[in-house]
């Protein structure tokens, strides 16, 4: 692999991760977890940035582009919720659209991380050490994320998808995610 499919594969892998975030977002939205809904707005911004950030070192560090092929969008909201109002969403749906939607982020974060390793190996064989440790943040960071959507995915299926505690703890999310927004 070279440096420039390196990062066509790793810039079509983010980008399809922000799509992933906007929709699991509005996803929240529509089932009125205001507080689900701005982790995924922080995330949505944040690997915006990211993104942003990886793009701007390629320019800086080899003078060219990264060329994002093969984007796919990501299917996650159902299509009939299109057509729909939030309010005629009843439980059980409610209840097992927040398990498909943990069951997506955690399929997605696995894929990056995956990806982002082999990327890092991929450097090392090319014996571009300081790149592999550029894209060393970007493991450290899904690896991070992984960890917490799988330790809600545990949390919430613990309890059974409660639906009074998840409506309780959607302040201190909204609190927490736009503290970090802020920053
Ligand atoms: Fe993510």
């Amino acid at each position: 692999m070279t440096i420039d499919d390196i990062f066509s594969k790793m810039g079509s892998h983010m980008v399809q991760g922000i799509m992933t975030h906007e929709q699991l977002m509005n996803c929240y939205l529509f089932l009125g977890l205001k507080g689900y809904a701005k982790c995924q707005e922080y995330h949505y911004i944040s690997e915006t940035k990211s993104y942003v950030n990886f793009c701007r070192y390629k320019a800086n560090h080899f003078g060219s582009l990264v060329k994002s092929t093969d984007i796919v969008n990501p299917q996650i909201i159902p299509a009939t919720w299109y057509g729909s109002t939030r309010e005629s969403v009843n439980a059980k749906t409610r209840m097992e659209a927040m398990a498909a939607a943990l069951d997506e982020w955690i399929r997605w974060e696995e894929s990056a991380l995956s990806l982002y390793q082999e990327s890092y190996k991929a450097l090392l064989d090319l014996g571009d050490i300081a790149t592999a440790d550029f894209v060393n943040e970007f493991i450290l960071d899904a690896e991070e994320e992984l960890t917490f959507a799988r330790n809600e995915k545990l949390r919430k299926t613990s309890i059974g998808f409660d639906i009074v505690s998840v409506m309780e703890e959607q302040q201190d999310w909204k609190k927490k995610y736009k503290k970090l927004l802020k920053k």
